[in-house]
């Protein structure tokens, strides 16, 4: 059945909505809020950073205030959600990539990777899902990776939890969605943010990813706030446990040769 007299311009409309978006003092996250802000929503600018949160929080203005948070630290998670105003809407980007062959990783790389992509997500997951249960509403959206599908060599930690956390945010949309509330994962492939810098100083490193993908160029991050603001909306009232790949393609095409046709 159709619905004729819904206001379809409507189901991006973030009116009224409390969107927590942590990471957001840079990169990605930082998009993020800037989006969901332009679409209405009032947003919370976690971020370990406090300056960095407080920075994007100004430029965004009186829709938006800034806390400092730790994901690593259960304790930290706990107490700044609890004192916050409960959110409908939940970004999480926060992640580390310690890029190393695995037989050259050691102990406290591994343990450090871990802590946050896979341990901070878990904290911050369990936290904000129990609050949105109890108000039977709320998005989830969690930054995962092409890695968490495609890897190369030196990306073993840093894809195991990109994959981990893919599952994990898949149970979690099962064990919340009876409850109201949606989790999805998005995505990327190379974006240029302060994550991928280290390749930015490498011009061959550079230039080999921007090949792979269908359209020969990096992301931007502001290219990834569209499929925030789409998972954190009506607009996606029916979807829940699925990854949105914004990778230029990526993942579609192996990338190898284009036939003389
Ligand atoms: N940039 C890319 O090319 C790319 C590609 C694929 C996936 N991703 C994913 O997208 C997400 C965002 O990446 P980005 O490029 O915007 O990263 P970024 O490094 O630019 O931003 C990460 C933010 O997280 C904050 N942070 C770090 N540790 C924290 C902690 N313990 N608690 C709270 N905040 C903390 C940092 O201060 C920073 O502001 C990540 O999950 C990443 O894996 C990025």
């Amino acid at each position: 059945m159709t619905s004729p007299s819904l206001d379809y311009r409507r189901l991006f409309d973030l009116s009224d909505r409390i969107a927590l978006v942590v990471g957001a003092g840079s990169g990605i996250g930082e998009a993020s809020a800037h989006a969901l802000a332009a679409h209405g929503a009032r947003v919370i600018c976690a971020d370990l950073d406090s300056d960095a949160a407080q920075r994007v929080a100004q430029a965004i203005g009186p829709a938006a205030e800034a806390v400092q948070l730790d994901m690593r630290d259960a304790t930290s998670v706990a107490r700044v959600l609890s004192d916050l105003p409960a959110p409908d809407v939940l970004v999480s980007t926060p992640s580390i990539n310690v890029r190393k062959p695995l037989l050259q990783t050691s102990d406290e790389e591994f343990d450090r990777v871990i802590a946050l992509n896979l341990r901070g997500t878990f904290f911050l997951l369990r936290r904000a899902g129990q609050i949105m249960a109890q108000r039977a509403r709320g998005s989830i959206i969690v930054f995962t990776s092409i890695r968490s599908e495609v890897v190369e060599p030196g990306q073993g930690v840093y894809a195991a939890t990109k994959a981990g956390v893919r599952q994990m945010c898949r149970a979690l949309a099962a064990e919340l969605g009876p409850h109201g509330v949606r989790v999805n994962l998005i995505a990327p492939g190379i974006v240029e943010t302060p994550l991928t810098a280290q390749i930015r100083n490498h011009p061959d490193w550079y230039a080999a990813y921007a090949e792979k993908t269908i359209f020969r160029r990096w992301a931007q991050p502001h290219e990834m706030a569209g499929a925030v603001v789409f998972l954190a909306s009506d607009a996606s009232s029916y979807v829940t446990g699925t990854v949105l790949f914004v990778d230029g393609g990526w993942t579609a095409h192996d990338g190898r040769f284009t036939p003389p046709l």
